[in-house]
Protein backbone atom coordinates (compact mmCIF):
# COMPACT_ATOMS: atom_id res chain seq x y z
CA UNK A 1 0.00 0.00 0.00
CA UNK A 2 1.78 3.49 -0.67
CA UNK A 3 2.09 6.12 1.76
CA UNK A 4 -1.13 8.18 0.04
CA UNK A 5 -3.30 5.45 0.48
CA UNK A 6 -2.60 4.31 3.83
CA UNK A 7 -3.19 7.91 4.89
CA UNK A 8 -6.45 8.58 2.39
CA UNK A 9 -8.22 5.00 3.16
CA UNK A 10 -8.77 5.52 7.09
CA UNK A 11 -9.48 9.07 6.05
CA UNK A 12 -12.26 7.84 3.19
CA UNK A 13 -13.66 5.57 5.47
CA UNK A 14 -14.30 7.75 8.63
CA UNK A 15 -15.68 10.56 6.01
CA UNK A 16 -18.15 7.40 4.77
CA UNK A 17 -18.58 6.71 8.33
CA UNK A 18 -19.98 9.91 9.57
CA UNK A 19 -22.45 9.84 6.21
CA UNK A 20 -23.87 6.87 6.99
CA UNK A 21 -24.67 7.60 10.61
CA UNK A 22 -26.21 10.87 9.62
CA UNK A 23 -28.95 9.30 7.44
CA UNK A 24 -32.66 8.52 8.56
CA UNK A 25 -33.42 5.34 7.74
CA UNK A 26 -36.34 3.09 8.18
CA UNK A 27 -37.36 0.81 11.27
CA UNK A 28 -37.79 -2.87 11.15
CA UNK A 29 -41.26 -4.03 10.82
CA UNK A 30 -42.64 -6.56 13.22
CA UNK A 31 -45.90 -8.53 12.58
CA UNK A 32 -48.02 -8.73 15.42
CA UNK A 33 -50.53 -11.72 15.32
CA UNK A 34 -53.68 -11.13 17.47
CA UNK A 35 -55.08 -14.49 17.32
CA UNK A 36 -51.67 -16.23 18.92
CA UNK A 37 -51.70 -16.28 22.50
CA UNK A 38 -51.28 -12.90 23.89
CA UNK A 39 -47.27 -14.52 25.67
CA UNK A 40 -45.82 -15.29 22.20
CA UNK A 41 -47.10 -11.77 20.05
CA UNK A 42 -44.17 -9.97 20.70
CA UNK A 43 -41.43 -12.77 20.35
CA UNK A 44 -40.22 -12.20 16.35
CA UNK A 45 -39.76 -8.15 17.56
CA UNK A 46 -37.71 -9.15 20.37
CA UNK A 47 -35.55 -11.30 18.14
CA UNK A 48 -34.29 -8.44 16.87
CA UNK A 49 -31.68 -8.03 19.51
CA UNK A 50 -29.66 -9.68 21.55
CA UNK A 51 -31.98 -10.11 25.52
CA UNK A 52 -28.61 -9.07 27.06
CA UNK A 53 -28.36 -5.73 24.92
CA UNK A 54 -32.47 -5.00 25.46
CA UNK A 55 -31.75 -5.99 29.46
CA UNK A 56 -29.49 -3.37 29.54
CA UNK A 57 -31.62 -0.87 27.63
CA UNK A 58 -34.20 -1.63 30.49
CA UNK A 59 -32.09 -1.24 33.30
CA UNK A 60 -30.61 2.07 32.12
CA UNK A 61 -34.24 2.92 31.71
CA UNK A 62 -36.02 2.17 34.67
CA UNK A 63 -33.21 3.25 36.89
CA UNK A 64 -33.39 6.96 35.45
CA UNK A 65 -36.91 7.60 34.89
CA UNK A 66 -38.73 5.45 38.36
CA UNK A 67 -38.30 6.39 41.70
CA UNK A 68 -37.78 3.87 44.17
CA UNK A 69 -41.06 3.86 45.59
CA UNK A 70 -42.62 3.28 42.21
CA UNK A 71 -40.42 0.20 41.16
CA UNK A 72 -41.45 -1.21 44.88
CA UNK A 73 -45.65 -0.78 44.07
CA UNK A 74 -44.50 -2.14 40.12
CA UNK A 75 -43.29 -5.37 41.98
CA UNK A 76 -46.29 -5.78 44.23
CA UNK A 77 -48.57 -5.09 41.49
CA UNK A 78 -46.93 -7.59 38.95
CA UNK A 79 -48.36 -10.55 41.32
CA UNK A 80 -51.76 -9.81 40.53
CA UNK A 81 -51.66 -7.41 37.23
CA UNK A 82 -55.27 -8.36 35.52
CA UNK A 83 -56.22 -6.35 38.68
CA UNK A 84 -55.14 -2.98 37.52
CA UNK A 85 -54.53 -3.49 33.37
CA UNK A 86 -56.03 -5.86 30.39
CA UNK A 87 -55.74 -8.92 30.13
CA UNK A 88 -54.11 -9.11 27.56
CA UNK A 89 -51.77 -6.50 28.01
CA UNK A 90 -51.03 -8.38 31.12
CA UNK A 91 -50.01 -11.51 29.40
CA UNK A 92 -48.13 -9.59 26.66
CA UNK A 93 -45.96 -8.32 29.70
CA UNK A 94 -45.40 -11.98 31.21
CA UNK A 95 -44.14 -13.08 27.62
CA UNK A 96 -41.46 -10.43 27.44
CA UNK A 97 -40.37 -11.12 30.69
CA UNK A 98 -40.30 -14.43 30.35
CA UNK A 99 -38.24 -14.34 26.72
CA UNK A 100 -35.38 -11.59 28.15
CA UNK A 101 -35.41 -13.70 31.67
CA UNK A 102 -36.36 -10.51 33.69
CA UNK A 103 -38.75 -10.14 36.31
CA UNK A 104 -42.55 -9.25 35.47
CA UNK A 105 -42.51 -6.33 37.47
CA UNK A 106 -39.20 -4.21 36.07
CA UNK A 107 -41.10 -5.24 32.30
CA UNK A 108 -44.62 -4.04 33.76
CA UNK A 109 -42.51 -0.92 34.89
CA UNK A 110 -40.87 0.16 31.75
CA UNK A 111 -44.60 0.05 30.21
CA UNK A 112 -44.75 2.84 32.50
CA UNK A 113 -41.61 5.01 32.14
CA UNK A 114 -42.63 4.80 28.49
CA UNK A 115 -45.92 6.34 29.35
CA UNK A 116 -43.65 9.45 31.02
CA UNK A 117 -41.67 12.44 29.27
CA UNK A 118 -42.93 11.89 25.71
CA UNK A 119 -41.90 15.72 24.27
CA UNK A 120 -43.26 15.63 20.71
CA UNK A 121 -44.96 17.76 17.73
CA UNK A 122 -47.91 16.11 16.20
CA UNK A 123 -49.15 18.16 13.15
CA UNK A 124 -52.98 17.16 11.40
CA UNK A 125 -53.44 19.19 7.98
CA UNK A 126 -55.92 19.05 5.20
CA UNK A 127 -54.92 19.57 1.53
CA UNK A 128 -56.37 21.69 -1.14
CA UNK A 129 -58.92 18.28 -1.95
CA UNK A 130 -60.28 17.63 2.01
CA UNK A 131 -56.99 14.87 2.14
CA UNK A 132 -55.93 14.39 5.73
CA UNK A 133 -52.32 14.17 6.91
CA UNK A 134 -51.05 13.33 9.69
CA UNK A 135 -47.26 13.35 10.98
CA UNK A 136 -45.43 14.01 14.30
CA UNK A 137 -41.79 14.04 15.86
CA UNK A 138 -41.06 11.89 18.93
CA UNK A 139 -38.76 13.48 21.31
CA UNK A 140 -37.54 11.27 24.33
CA UNK A 141 -34.44 11.32 26.80
CA UNK A 142 -32.21 7.85 26.06
CA UNK A 143 -32.15 8.70 22.56
CA UNK A 144 -29.38 6.59 21.52
CA UNK A 145 -31.01 3.34 22.68
CA UNK A 146 -34.74 4.29 21.62
CA UNK A 147 -33.32 4.75 17.84
CA UNK A 148 -32.28 1.15 18.02
CA UNK A 149 -35.47 0.12 19.62
CA UNK A 150 -37.76 1.66 17.36
CA UNK A 151 -39.93 -0.56 15.36
CA UNK A 152 -42.97 -0.21 12.97
CA UNK A 153 -45.76 -3.19 13.70
CA UNK A 154 -48.69 -4.17 11.37
CA UNK A 155 -51.16 -6.09 14.23
CA UNK A 156 -52.95 -8.45 12.04
CA UNK A 157 -56.18 -10.58 12.81
CA UNK A 158 -57.81 -13.01 10.47
CA UNK A 159 -54.52 -12.53 8.12
CA UNK A 160 -55.67 -8.81 7.38
CA UNK A 161 -54.04 -5.72 8.87
CA UNK A 162 -56.11 -4.12 11.71
CA UNK A 163 -53.93 -1.55 12.68
CA UNK A 164 -50.75 -0.04 12.45
CA UNK A 165 -48.58 1.35 15.23
CA UNK A 166 -44.71 2.44 15.88
CA UNK A 167 -43.30 1.42 19.52
CA UNK A 168 -40.07 0.41 21.20
CA UNK A 169 -39.37 -3.27 21.38
CA UNK A 170 -40.58 -4.37 24.95
CA UNK A 171 -43.46 -1.94 25.00
CA UNK A 172 -47.10 -2.48 24.21
CA UNK A 173 -48.53 1.07 24.16
CA UNK A 174 -48.99 2.80 21.21
CA UNK A 175 -47.96 6.59 20.87
CA UNK A 176 -48.69 6.66 16.96
CA UNK A 177 -51.00 4.48 15.10
CA UNK A 178 -53.15 4.36 12.53
CA UNK A 179 -56.32 2.08 11.54
CA UNK A 180 -56.43 1.71 7.82
CA UNK A 181 -59.39 3.80 5.81
CA UNK A 182 -60.24 5.21 9.42
CA UNK A 183 -58.40 6.87 11.00
CA UNK A 184 -54.95 8.45 12.68
CA UNK A 185 -53.58 9.37 16.60
CA UNK A 186 -50.70 10.40 17.97
CA UNK A 187 -49.84 11.56 21.55
CA UNK A 188 -48.09 13.76 23.21
CA UNK A 189 -46.75 14.62 26.61
CA UNK A 190 -49.24 17.10 28.80
CA UNK A 191 -47.24 18.68 32.44
CA UNK A 192 -44.87 16.97 34.29
CA UNK A 193 -45.53 17.77 37.92
CA UNK A 194 -45.92 14.85 40.21
CA UNK A 195 -46.35 12.60 37.56
CA UNK A 196 -45.74 9.32 39.11
CA UNK A 197 -47.82 9.90 42.12
CA UNK A 198 -50.77 10.93 39.99
CA UNK A 199 -49.86 8.24 37.69
CA UNK A 200 -49.60 5.68 40.00
CA UNK A 201 -52.65 6.67 42.30
CA UNK A 202 -54.85 6.75 38.84
CA UNK A 203 -53.57 3.53 38.15
CA UNK A 204 -54.70 1.92 41.14
CA UNK A 205 -57.95 3.47 40.46
CA UNK A 206 -58.38 1.39 36.92
CA UNK A 207 -57.20 4.16 35.42
CA UNK A 208 -55.73 3.36 31.73
CA UNK A 209 -52.59 4.45 30.70
CA UNK A 210 -52.58 6.86 27.80
CA UNK A 211 -50.57 4.32 25.10
CA UNK A 212 -52.75 1.80 25.94
CA UNK A 213 -55.98 3.85 24.90
CA UNK A 214 -54.78 4.44 22.07
CA UNK A 215 -54.50 1.29 21.17
CA UNK A 216 -57.34 0.16 22.38
CA UNK A 217 -58.88 2.60 20.39
CA UNK A 218 -57.34 1.61 17.23
CA UNK A 219 -58.09 -1.73 17.98
CA UNK A 220 -61.82 -0.97 19.10
CA UNK A 221 -63.30 2.08 17.45
CA UNK A 222 -65.15 2.25 14.36
CA UNK A 223 -64.67 5.74 12.59
CA UNK A 224 -63.21 9.01 13.67
CA UNK A 225 -66.29 10.10 15.32
CA UNK A 226 -66.01 7.11 17.75
CA UNK A 227 -62.30 7.50 18.31
CA UNK A 228 -62.63 10.68 19.24
CA UNK A 229 -65.47 10.38 21.76
CA UNK A 230 -63.58 7.31 23.57
CA UNK A 231 -60.81 9.37 23.11
CA UNK A 232 -62.40 12.05 25.12
CA UNK A 233 -64.06 10.61 27.70
CA UNK A 234 -61.94 7.51 29.15
CA UNK A 235 -60.55 7.86 32.39
CA UNK A 236 -56.57 7.51 31.85
CA UNK A 237 -53.37 7.90 34.56
CA UNK A 238 -51.79 10.94 33.30
CA UNK A 239 -52.47 14.50 30.89
CA UNK A 240 -51.88 14.31 27.41
CA UNK A 241 -52.67 16.26 24.00
CA UNK A 242 -54.62 13.38 21.58
CA UNK A 243 -54.28 14.34 18.21
CA UNK A 244 -56.67 12.74 15.62
CA UNK A 245 -57.08 12.49 11.85
CA UNK A 246 -59.96 11.06 10.15
CA UNK A 247 -60.57 10.48 6.25
CA UNK A 248 -63.43 12.96 5.54
CA UNK A 249 -62.79 16.99 5.10
CA UNK A 250 -62.69 18.78 8.67
CA UNK A 251 -61.99 15.43 10.20
CA UNK A 252 -59.11 16.42 12.71
CA UNK A 253 -58.43 17.71 16.42
CA UNK A 254 -56.28 18.17 18.97
CA UNK A 255 -58.01 16.77 22.29
CA UNK A 256 -56.33 18.25 25.43
CA UNK A 257 -57.23 16.09 28.07
CA UNK A 258 -57.42 16.19 32.09
CA UNK A 259 -57.15 12.44 33.55
CA UNK A 260 -60.82 12.52 33.89
CA UNK A 261 -62.01 13.94 30.98
CA UNK A 262 -61.67 17.06 28.44
CA UNK A 263 -59.64 20.28 28.85
CA UNK A 264 -60.40 21.37 25.43
CA UNK A 265 -61.18 20.13 22.15
CA UNK A 266 -59.94 21.94 18.95
CA UNK A 267 -60.92 21.09 15.36
CA UNK A 268 -59.83 21.79 12.40
CA UNK A 269 -61.56 24.88 11.06
CA UNK A 270 -60.35 24.77 6.86
CA UNK A 271 -63.70 26.87 5.77
CA UNK A 272 -62.08 29.66 8.05
CA UNK A 273 -58.61 29.07 6.53
CA UNK A 274 -57.67 27.01 9.33
CA UNK A 275 -56.33 23.84 7.71
CA UNK A 276 -53.99 22.61 10.23
CA UNK A 277 -53.66 21.96 14.08
CA UNK A 278 -50.16 22.26 15.85
CA UNK A 279 -49.52 20.47 18.75
CA UNK A 280 -46.21 20.71 21.02
CA UNK A 281 -46.21 20.01 24.65
CA UNK A 282 -48.40 22.85 25.47
CA UNK A 283 -51.95 23.96 25.68
CA UNK A 284 -52.84 25.56 22.41
CA UNK A 285 -54.78 29.38 23.86
CA UNK A 286 -51.41 29.19 26.19
CA UNK A 287 -48.00 31.28 24.72
CA UNK A 288 -44.95 27.94 24.67
CA UNK A 289 -41.98 29.18 27.01
CA UNK A 290 -39.21 30.98 24.60
CA UNK A 291 -36.77 28.54 25.57
CA UNK A 292 -38.79 25.33 23.83
CA UNK A 293 -40.97 27.08 21.30
CA UNK A 294 -41.45 24.75 18.46
CA UNK A 295 -45.35 25.22 17.76
CA UNK A 296 -44.17 28.80 15.80
CA UNK A 297 -41.66 27.33 14.43
CA UNK A 298 -43.98 24.35 12.30
CA UNK A 299 -46.59 27.32 12.08
CA UNK A 300 -44.22 29.00 9.73
CA UNK A 301 -42.88 26.25 8.00
CA UNK A 302 -46.87 24.87 7.58
CA UNK A 303 -48.02 28.78 6.07
CA UNK A 304 -44.52 28.68 3.31
CA UNK A 305 -45.79 25.25 2.38
CA UNK A 306 -49.17 26.11 2.19
CA UNK A 307 -52.54 24.28 2.24
CA UNK A 308 -52.66 23.51 -1.93
CA UNK A 309 -48.35 21.96 -1.35
CA UNK A 310 -49.40 19.86 1.67
CA UNK A 311 -48.40 16.36 1.55
CA UNK A 312 -46.50 13.22 2.58
CA UNK A 313 -43.14 14.46 1.43
CA UNK A 314 -44.05 18.41 2.69
CA UNK A 315 -45.15 17.31 5.88
CA UNK A 316 -41.88 15.72 6.84
CA UNK A 317 -40.38 18.36 5.59
CA UNK A 318 -42.09 20.53 8.44
CA UNK A 319 -41.34 18.05 10.65
CA UNK A 320 -37.21 18.55 9.53
CA UNK A 321 -36.83 22.05 10.58
CA UNK A 322 -35.35 22.71 13.95
CA UNK A 323 -36.07 22.79 16.32
CA UNK A 324 -38.90 20.95 15.47
CA UNK A 325 -36.12 18.30 14.37
CA UNK A 326 -33.60 18.40 17.80
CA UNK A 327 -31.33 16.07 19.23
CA UNK A 328 -34.36 13.68 21.14
CA UNK A 329 -36.43 13.50 18.12
CA UNK A 330 -36.18 9.95 17.76
CA UNK A 331 -38.60 9.11 14.98
CA UNK A 332 -40.82 10.77 12.82
CA UNK A 333 -44.18 9.52 11.40
CA UNK A 334 -46.31 10.05 8.62
CA UNK A 335 -50.18 8.69 8.32
CA UNK A 336 -52.89 8.92 5.66
CA UNK A 337 -55.75 7.39 7.12
CA UNK A 338 -57.13 7.06 3.60
CA UNK A 339 -53.71 6.12 1.83
CA UNK A 340 -52.65 3.68 4.39
CA UNK A 341 -49.24 2.44 2.30
CA UNK A 342 -48.20 6.36 2.97
CA UNK A 343 -47.48 5.38 6.86
CA UNK A 344 -44.09 5.91 6.81
CA UNK A 345 -41.59 6.20 9.74
CA UNK A 346 -37.52 7.59 9.63
CA UNK A 347 -35.24 7.06 12.21
CA UNK A 348 -33.41 10.65 12.65
CA UNK A 349 -29.99 10.24 13.17
CA UNK A 350 -27.46 13.14 14.50
CA UNK A 351 -29.48 15.13 13.35
CA UNK A 352 -28.78 18.20 14.94
CA UNK A 353 -25.67 19.02 17.15
CA UNK A 354 -25.61 19.33 20.56
CA UNK A 355 -25.20 22.89 20.93
CA UNK A 356 -27.85 24.04 18.63
CA UNK A 357 -30.52 22.16 20.68
CA UNK A 358 -29.17 21.81 24.12
CA UNK A 359 -32.25 23.71 26.00
CA UNK A 360 -33.99 22.68 28.68
CA UNK A 361 -37.75 21.49 28.62
CA UNK A 362 -40.27 22.43 31.18
C1 LIG B 1 -56.06 17.52 -5.83
O1 LIG B 1 -56.77 18.27 -6.75
C2 LIG B 1 -55.97 18.84 -7.79
C3 LIG B 1 -56.78 19.77 -8.61
O2 LIG B 1 -58.16 19.47 -8.55
C4 LIG B 1 -55.37 17.69 -8.59
O3 LIG B 1 -54.53 18.19 -9.61
C5 LIG B 1 -54.56 16.81 -7.67
O4 LIG B 1 -54.05 15.70 -8.36
C6 LIG B 1 -55.38 16.33 -6.50
N1 LIG B 1 -54.52 15.66 -5.57
C7 LIG B 1 -54.84 14.52 -5.01
C8 LIG B 1 -53.85 13.96 -4.06
O5 LIG B 1 -55.86 13.92 -5.27
C1 LIG C 1 -27.25 1.26 18.85
O1 LIG C 1 -26.89 0.28 17.90
C2 LIG C 1 -25.63 0.48 17.31
C3 LIG C 1 -25.47 -0.53 16.18
O2 LIG C 1 -25.78 -1.80 16.62
C4 LIG C 1 -24.56 0.38 18.37
O3 LIG C 1 -23.29 0.60 17.80
C5 LIG C 1 -24.82 1.44 19.45
O4 LIG C 1 -23.90 1.31 20.51
C6 LIG C 1 -26.24 1.30 19.99
N1 LIG C 1 -26.49 2.44 20.87
C7 LIG C 1 -26.80 2.30 22.16
C8 LIG C 1 -26.91 3.54 22.98
O5 LIG C 1 -27.01 1.23 22.67
C1 LIG D 1 -49.64 31.91 9.49
O1 LIG D 1 -50.65 32.38 8.60
C2 LIG D 1 -51.81 32.91 9.26
C3 LIG D 1 -52.86 33.18 8.20
O2 LIG D 1 -52.33 33.91 7.15
C4 LIG D 1 -51.39 34.14 10.04
O3 LIG D 1 -52.51 34.67 10.72
C5 LIG D 1 -50.33 33.76 11.05
O4 LIG D 1 -49.86 34.92 11.73
C6 LIG D 1 -49.17 33.06 10.39
N1 LIG D 1 -48.31 32.59 11.46
C7 LIG D 1 -46.96 32.58 11.39
C8 LIG D 1 -46.22 32.14 12.62
O5 LIG D 1 -46.36 32.89 10.39
C1 LIG E 1 -44.68 9.92 -0.20
O1 LIG E 1 -45.56 9.12 -0.97
C2 LIG E 1 -45.00 8.61 -2.16
C3 LIG E 1 -46.06 7.80 -2.85
O2 LIG E 1 -47.21 8.57 -3.08
C4 LIG E 1 -43.79 7.76 -1.85
O3 LIG E 1 -43.19 7.31 -3.05
C5 LIG E 1 -42.79 8.55 -1.03
O4 LIG E 1 -41.72 7.72 -0.62
C6 LIG E 1 -43.46 9.13 0.20
N1 LIG E 1 -42.50 9.99 0.91
C7 LIG E 1 -42.40 10.05 2.25
C8 LIG E 1 -41.39 11.00 2.80
O5 LIG E 1 -43.12 9.39 2.98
Amino acid sequence: MGSLTRIMLPLLLFCLGCCCCGQDSAPPLVRVNLDRNPRFRWEHALSLHDPAYLRECMDTIIRVMAPNWVHDIARLMANELERFIHKDYAEEIRGISATLRVNVGDAFLLNLCYEASMYCTSIVAEDGNGTIYHGRNLDYDFADYLRNLTIDVKFEKNNRVKYIGTTFIGYVGLWTGLSPHKFSISGNQRGQGNWWKNAITALLLHGHPVSWLIRDVLSEAEDFQSAVMILTKTTIIADVYYIVGGILPKEGVVITRNRNGPADIWPLDPLNGEWFRVETNYDHWQTPPPFDDRRTPAIKALNATGQENINNVTLYKVLSVKPILNELTIYTTIMCATQPDLYSTRIRKNTVSAEESSKPRF
